[in-house]
């Protein structure tokens, strides 16, 4: 999609999808940390990893920034993003996607990201907060921005994530290492002798990241629009034209240079919880800094040893999860439900519960989802198991998967950017988990739950007239008679037992009535040695 020009009239709520108030949301429902006492830079990162929650600190350093981090480190935080609940939320970021929205073009003037500019000369990036986000990192970091690029070849505007590492007053450094398209549109502006212009946007609301890591192969601006629900204003570059959310709270703006990879960026944090080596990358140029009065600046958890609190690992599991529905839905399949679990770093895990109709279902499922170079292990596992659940998707694997037939293994798939267990060959192994039951109808395979009644349900005054309509678990019974107690059905159940009209079922243990006397092999005197 192309910025468009202005539209007369056109209104833009700039606050809407400000990163600000959406911080003041996460107060509101408890998912934010806030540090009033004022903290050094150096101390920053330490801070963030304590917590599960968003950090919010009012005092950063001695020019006293503001600033958040870990915004989208948690699904309730990103479902609050799309204004939905944790389980809807993989559902509306396919809705969305569905519904492709514009990009406008907003005059410097209107935009509230260009109420302070500081240009040329002035540019000193040692007056924004880049802070030692891993204790082994090459450096101090801006992590991480959200880049937006137009290829100068093919005209194609490109959103993605990227670190900055500050190198000078007025050069940074960013990976372009990764197998990613800004990479590809970069190493076309090098063989062709040109800069490329990108504006990076630091302090964006999590939808604006979740933009930033879908890949498409048409214009990716709108793509910001899309998953915002509606157009998103954008302001042209002041120095280099490019441009960018007029709404975002800070933007960075300056081109790569003609020169190609030449300086060593890194090792960092990466998104599998390991350094990632040092690598030879390109120098970022900064030509203007342009912000809002009164910016909150942003920095994003990205590594470390709990994943599951990252925000790579949380966005990450969303474009998994709506890669998994896709793949089972071209494949004819409507899973019950869906999750990838951030702890496996929000890729490498797919968990899928079925609604199974026919045996070896699960393997179906499993088949397909290997097919994904990003998921490496599935389990799949019955619609009675709450896949959100690491508790249930743990009973599910200890009471239902026998290694040796529910296993499947497959080896030689192509190792994945950065994957830990790509062998030297570059290939790693997959695996699939089939945690159903096996196919049975009997008691023993239903999941033993809490009894839960509907009140106001009485259909029957007695046991004996409730049993005449069919066999029934005592539950039936209760819920049958409107009870709320369950001990006065026992007496009654026992009177008809002395009458000698009661009968056991043998598999299931319902009660029921003897249809004649030779009704015995389900008799109440068997079911009584029990
Ligand atoms: C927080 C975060 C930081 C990221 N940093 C980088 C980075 O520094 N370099 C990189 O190649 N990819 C990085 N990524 C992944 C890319 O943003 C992602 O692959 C994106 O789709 C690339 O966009 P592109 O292919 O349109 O250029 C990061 C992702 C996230 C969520």
């Amino acid at each position: 999609m192309q910025a468009k020009p202005v539209m007369p009239g056109a209104r833009f709520d700039f606050e809407k999808f400000r990163l600000r108030p959406f911080i003041d949301r996460l107060i509101e429902i408890g998912e934010v940390q806030v540090h009033e006492q004022p903290v050094s830079l150096a101390r920053l990162s330490a801070i963030i990893e304590s917590t599960p929650k968003a950090t919010l600190f009012r005092s950063v350093g001695p020019q006293k920034f503001e600033m958040v981090a870990a915004v989208s480190g948690s699904r309730r935080r990103l479902a609050a993003a799309f204004g939905v609940g944790e389980r809807e939320v993989t559902h509306e970021f396919m809705r969305r996607m569905n519904n492709p929205q514009p990009v406008i073009d907003v005059p410097s003037g209107d935009a509230p990201v260009h109420q302070i500019v500081i240009a040329g000369e002035e540019v000193d990036l040692t007056t924004l907060p880049f802070h030692l986000q891993h204790e082994l990192d090459g450096g101090t970091y801006i992590s991480s921005a959200i880049d937006y690029a137009v290829d100068p070849a093919t005209g194609r505007s490109n959103v993605g994530c990227r670190r900055l590492m500050l190198r000078g007053r007025r050069e940074m450094r960013s990976n372009l290492t990764g197998p990613t398209d800004l990479r590809q549109i970069y190493i076309g502006c090098v063989e062709r002798g040109e800069r490329l212009p990108v504006s990076f946007a630091v302090g964006s609301h999590p939808l604006d990241y979740l933009a930033a890591g879908l890949r498409i192969p048409g214009q990716e601006f709108g793509l910001v629009a899309t998953l915002r629900g509606e157009p998103v204003p954008m302001v042209r570059g002041i120095t280099n034209g490019v441009p960018a959310p007029a709404d975002a709270e800070l933007i960075i703006e300056g081109y790569f240079d003609e020169l190609g990879f030449r300086e060593i960026e890194g090792p960092y944090g990466e998104f599998f919880g390991y350094y990632g080596a040092p690598h030879i990358d390109p120098v970022f140029h900064v030509t203007a800094i342009t912000m809002r009065q009164d910016v909150l600046h942003q920095s994003v958890r990205h590594s470390g040893s709990r994943m599951g609190q990252t925000e790579t690992a949380n966005l990450g599991a969303l474009n998994a999860e709506s890669a998994i529905w896709r793949t089972l839905r071209a494949g004819n399949i409507e899973p019950a439900a869906v999750y990838a679990p951030p702890a496996a770093n929000g890729r490498q895990h797919a968990r899928v519960a079925i609604r199974r109709t026919v045996p070896g279902q699960a393997r179906i499922v499993i088949a397909a989802l290997l097919s994904i170079p990003v998921v490496r292990h599935v389990f799949v596992v019955d619609d009675d198991v709450d896949v959100f659940s690491d508790e249930e998707v743990e009973w599910a694997m200890s009471t239902r998967f026998r290694a040796d037939r529910d296993l499947l293994v497959a080896p030689g798939y192509p190792g994945t950017y950065m994957n830990p267990t790509a062998g030297e060959d570059g290939t790693m192994t997959k695996a699939g988990f089939d945690l159903t039951a096996p196919f049975s109808t009997g008691i023993e395979s239903l999941v033993a739950r809490a009894s839960r009644f509907e009140a106001g349900t009485t259909r029957y005054r007695t046991v004996r007239q409730a049993l005449e309509s069919g066999p029934k678990y005592f539950a039936q019974i209760l819920e049958a008679l409107g009870s709320d107690d369950g001990r006065e059905i026992a007496l009654e159940l026992d009177s008809l037992r002395e009458e000698g009209v009661l009968i056991r079922l043998e598999n299931s243990g319902q009660w029921a009535l003897r249809k004649s006397p030779e009704d015995s092999s389900t008799s109440q005197s068997a079911a009584a040695t029990d």
